[in-house]
């Protein structure tokens, strides 16, 4: 089966989908950007869910339950923050993809948003953030005989207008 690749421009909060991921930060109990947003429609239960994981490291990452979001599940990963590209910023972009994904795997979802990770507070280059993403996806998608659909959600035009560059049947 192919895997669908999609661009969107939304919050990410309002998508109806198996599990939406969170740009983090390694205490995994909120802050600004996406996070704030999904914690805000999630509900608190979610922090209280997320008391128990005991934080994340950067480039990881950890599933709970959507609570109040239209999403299943959120899934939570930890983007590097840029510090000038030669502190492994490009392989721990990868692998909160990478791990994101294997998440999705191992609890058979079948489909999943990512917002642009890294991008906003944590100051990492929207297109070189968005080459990863692309590569990466692509590289872990021919692992996943479930997942049918992946979606790059992204809160700017300008952002968007990236993704369509790089995948110009999205
Ligand atoms: N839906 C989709 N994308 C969004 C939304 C939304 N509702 N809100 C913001 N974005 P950021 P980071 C976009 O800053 O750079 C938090 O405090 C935003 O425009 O949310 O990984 C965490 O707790 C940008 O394109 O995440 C960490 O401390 C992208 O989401 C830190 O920020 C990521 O921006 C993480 O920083």
């Amino acid at each position: 089966m192919r895997t669908r690749l999609e661009i969107r421009e939304a919050d990410i909060t309002t998508l109806a989908v198996d599990a939406i991921v969170n740009a983090a930060n390694s205490s995994l109990l909120g802050g600004g950007g996406v996070d704030g947003a999904i914690h805000r429609a999630a509900g608190p239960d979610l922090v209280a869910e997320c008391r128990l994981l005991g934080g994340c490291r950067t480039g990881d990452a950890k599933i709970t339950g959507g609570h109040r979001l239209p999403a299943r599940h959120v899934i939570h990963t930890v983007g590097p923050v840029w510090r000038g590209g030669d502190h492994e910023e490009a392989a721990l972009l990868a692998s909160c993809y990478q791990r994101s994904l294997q998440l999705a795997r191992t609890h058979r979802l079948r489909s999943i948003a990512f917002p642009c990770i890294s991008t906003g507070i944590f100051g990492f280059p929207a297109e070189p953030a968005a080459r990863i993403a692309v590569d990466t996806v692509h590289r872990e998608l021919d692992q996943d005989p479930v997942l049918e659909r992946v979606v790059f959600c992204c809160f700017s035009a300008d952002d968007a207008a990236i993704y369509q560059r790089l995948l110009p049947s999205g």
